[in-house]
Parts: C-alpha cells; sequence; structure tokens
C-alpha cells in the first residue's frame, strides 16, 4: 500500500516541486494552498503524513498541526521552517509535529525523513489499519443521526459497501451525498485505494471526456502530456460520480461502456487498459424522470442504479438536528479554532424548527457564521438571529394554524421514519390507518 501524502504550501513553485519528488518516490501525494484548505481535505480524507509549511498567511503551519491532530488523530505531521530557530522547531515538535525540516532542504533529506517516519510508524500503521478494520471509520465518515431514516441510511450503507455494486445516492443540495459516499468507500475494502470525486456538472464535455477516460499525448492540441485519467488514478478504489445527471448523452454511452467492458480507452489512444474501479454516483435530479425524458440513458442508469440510497431532507428528519449541531460544532471548533461547547436552548428550538432548504450544508453555514460573530461558551440566539427565519414565520401565533401545522410536521417526520410505510406510521402515531389516509387526504 502506498504511503499518501498532503503537502501544505502557500507557493505554488515550492507545492509542485514538492509534489513532483515525492510523486517520484511512489507515494501519493495531494496539495493545499493554505491551511484552511489542508483542514478541509483532511475532514474528508485519510493521510499518513501532513507536510507543511510553518509560515503561511491565515492558518500557520503551527495551529494547522494542532487541528489536524483534532481531526485525524493518527496523521503524522511532518513541519517545514525556514527560520530554523530552535524555538519554532521545539514549538512544533512540542504540539505533536513528529518531525521537521529545515529549508532549504534537499530531495534526498526529504525522502529519507518520509521514510524514516513511515518506517518508524510501520508499526503503528499496522495497528491503524487494523483498528481500521475493526471498527467503523471515524467520525469524518460516518452520517450523525439517530432518527430511524438515519440509521437506515446507515444500515444500508454497511451492507452495500461490502458489495461491488453501483450506488446511486439521491437527495436533495446539502443533505450528504458525498459524505454518504466516502462512507461506503471508507466501509469498503477499497478504503485504503483513492475516493475520487468528479463533478459532472462542473467541467465542459470536451475536457470531462480527458479528465475521465485520459488521454494520448497529442491526441489534441492542448494534450502535452498523457493523462492516465480518473478511471486509472481511482484504480481499485472508488469513483464518486457527482451530479450524474449532467453528464452529457455521448458520455453516458462512453461510461456504460466502460462499465460493461471494464476497460478504459484513452481519448487518442489505440489500447484500452483494465479497470478496477467502483462507481457510486448522485443526483439532486429525479434521474428515473430523465430517463423517462429522453435526457438520460436507461441502460446506464439500471447500471448506476443497482443499489439506491436516498438521503431524506432535513426537515423530516428534525430529531437529529441537536446531535448534528453538536457533531458540526466540534467540527467547526476545530477549523476555526473556537472553544464554543454548544448552543444556547432557544437557539437550539429555533434551529430545529427552520425548514432548511440547503439541510446540513446549510445548517452548518448558519453555524459557522454564528461562530465566527459570537464569543464566550454558547452560541446564542442573537448571533444566529440574522440567518433564521422570524419566529412568526415559522411558529404562527393562532392556536388552530400552529396544531394544523405541527400535526402536518409530525405526520411528515413519522412517515419518513417509517420510509413511508403508513400502517406502521398509524400505529405508532395510535390512530387508525383510515384516519392517518384522511388526515393526509385533508392536509
Ligand atoms: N448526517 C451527517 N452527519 C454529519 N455531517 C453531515 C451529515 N450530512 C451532511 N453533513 C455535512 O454537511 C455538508 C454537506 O454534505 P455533502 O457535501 O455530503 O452534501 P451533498 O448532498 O453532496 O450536497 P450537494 O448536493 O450540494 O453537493 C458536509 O460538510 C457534510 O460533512
Ligand atoms: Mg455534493
Amino acid at each position: 500500500m502506498t504511503a499518501s501524502i498532503l503537502v501544505v504550501d502557500d507557493q505554488p513553485s515550492m507545492q509542485d516541486a514538492l509534489n513532483t519528488s515525492l510523486q517520484s518516490e511512489g507515494y501519493r501525494v495531494a496539495t493545499a494552498c493554505s491551511g484552511e484548505e489542508a483542514l478541509t481535505r483532511i475532514e474528508a480524507q485519510e493521510f499518513d503524513i501532513v507536510l507543511t509549511d510553518l509560515v503561511m498567511p491565515g492558518l500557520n503551519g503551527l495551529d494547522l498541526l494542532e487541528r489536524s491532530r483534532v481531526l485525524d488523530p493518527g496523521v503524522a505531521v511532518i513541519v517545514m521552517t525556514g527560520y530554523a530557530t530552535l524555538e519554532t522547531a521545539v514549538a512544533a515538535l512540542r504540539r505533536g509535529a513528529c518531525d521537521y525540516l529545515e529549508k532549504p532542504f534537499s530531495l534526498d533529506e526529504l525522502t529519507r525523513c518520509v521514510r524514516r517516519l513511515l518506517q518508524y510508524h510501520e508499526v503503528l500503521g499496522k495497528e491503524r489499519l487494523l483498528r481500521r478494520a475493526l471498527h467503523p471509520p471515524r467520525v469524518a465518515h460516518t452520517l450523525v443521526g439517530e432518527s430511524i431514516a438515519i440509521q437506515a441510511v446507515r444500515e444500508k450503507i454497511a451492507r452495500c459497501a461490502r458489495t461491488p455494486s453501483g450506488v446511486l445516492i439521491s437527495g436533495e443540495s446539502g443533505v450528504g451525498k458525498e459524505l454518504a459516499a466516502r462512507a461506503i468507500h471508507a466501509a469498503s475494502w477499497r478504503a485504503d485505494r483513492e475516493f475520487i470525486a468528479l463533478n459532472c456538472g462542473a467541467i465542459p464535455e470536451t475536457l470531462l471526456e480527458s479528465q475521465l477516460f485520459g488521454h494520448v499525448r497529442g491526441a489534441f492540441t492542448t494534450a502535452v502530456q498523457t493523462n492516465p485519467g480518473l478511471f486509472v488514478a481511482a484504480s481499485r478504489g472508488t469513483l464518486f460520480l457527482d451530479e450524474i445527471g449532467e453528464l452529457p448523452l455521448p458520455l453516458q454511452v462512453k461510461l456504460l461502456r466502460v462499465i460493461e467492458e471494464k476497460h478504459v480507452w484513452p481519448v487518442g489512444g489505440t489500447k484500452p487498459s483494465p479497470v478496477d474501479v467502483r462507481i457510486v454516483a448522485s443526483t439532486n435530479r429525479d434521474l428515473a424522470a430523465e430517463v423517462a425524458g429522453g435526457r438520460f440513458r436507461e441502460d446506464l442508469f439500471y447500471r448506476l442504479n443497482v443499489v439506491h440510497l436516498t438521503l431524506p431532507p432535513l426537515r423530516e428528519r428534525r430529531s437529529d438536528i441537536p446531535l448534528l449541531v453538536d457533531h458540526l460544532v466540534e467540527r467547526l471548533n476545530a477549523r476555526l479554532g473556537t472553544r464554543f461547547l454548544g448552543v444556547e436552548r432557544e437557539a437550539l428550538g429555533a434551529l430545529t424548527s427552520q425548514p432548511w432548504k440547503g439541510n446540513v450544508r446549510e445548517l452548518q453555514n448558519v453555524l459557522e457564521r454564528a461562530m465566527v460573530l459570537g464569543g464566550g461558551d454558547l452560541i446564542s440566539l442573537r448571533h444566529l438571529a440574522a440567518d433564521l427565519l422570524p419566529p412568526d414565520q415559522t411558529r404562527p401565533h393562532d392556536l388552530r394554524e400552529a396544531v394544523r401545522r405541527f400535526e402536518r410536521q409530525h405526520l411528515m417526520d413519522v412517515l419518513a421514519e417509517t420510509c413511508s410505510d403508513k400502517r406502521k406510521a398509524a400505529r405508532l402515531l395510535g390512530i387508525s390507518l383510515a384516519s392517518l389516509y384522511r388526515k393526509l387526504g385533508v392536509e
């Protein structure tokens, strides 16, 4: 298994040089140009080593060191320092760095340092792999929540992770589709290989083809170098095709061919290469409707949709909000360097009753803004207020209207928790099936 290294430096030339030399040693390398970007990456993916510059604008190397160890206690950090005073090196080691490199250093010194660390960590690394095999993946990859709906999602993830089948994840924006895809990868035997995400809607068609399938040198005017493409890069790992509904029809044909034949043809190439990649796709559209409308190929749809995972909107699992708030506050504390313990009671009440059209991502953004603005131990309603709908819009004064809304919401919640099993919902609600139908019809 090759070690994965995250290189953090605000100077692109330094980033490039380190990236090239470490890659030539056979390591898997990712780069970040700031401490903030590095934390986002560490949150999403497990690295063996983080190699970071100390002095960077924004979050500096020492802070990154501390926070990355909160996010992933198993990660080994090497700091690079241009001002190799003994104090900075000692400060870094005290805060948990495994080693430091004094700038300027040679390629040789760099690889020796990395190799030494990996050897030293081999024992620990083995332990870490074992831990990973025995326990569910670390918190960053688990979907938080105890509502019946989210428990069902977690169970389905655990079941389908062990199979090679394609998974289609659908759900509204910000509901956790990418997180679910990462959870599937992390719980599968492919966990120690790459998880590569590609947003099919964000890249022009011509580029998308060569990104996905690769190209040979000279295939088109700008193809100065051969690019193996994401299928090859994700070899024995997982390829997450985000917003699959945006994939243009001609590429749908090519994708289907790759999936069926398990070979990929690079653009301009004559030889196919074998691929072993698990595909997880996501959509916030109704893909079946796209198929019906002729905008998405039916045969590809069935290939991708072997297992279908639907993530319910946050407003249909409001009981998860307090747990999510705790989880997000803790994560944001690590990212922002704050020390909030949670939110005030009335603030939690307000958070629980919002419509959350942007789902968990919106909740996270609202918390982040309040944490940036506020101080003290708890996040207060005052700091959240600007982002929340005024109470008279979420909670009417008229008693009958309030009861009616509560009842409707409660029915929806229970139905969501029973996966729309009306018989079971009626039983849980303590009413007859007929009156449930009546209430649903009336509403
Ligand atoms: N159940 C959950 N537990 C913990 N964090 C969550 C959960 N659901 C979502 N998140 C967090 O909310 C944010 C949005 O999730 P994610 O990116 O997976 O959503 P998405 O469905 O892919 O959104 P989009 O459709 O906009 O791409 C992420 O930071 C993710 O970690
Ligand atoms: Mg997404």
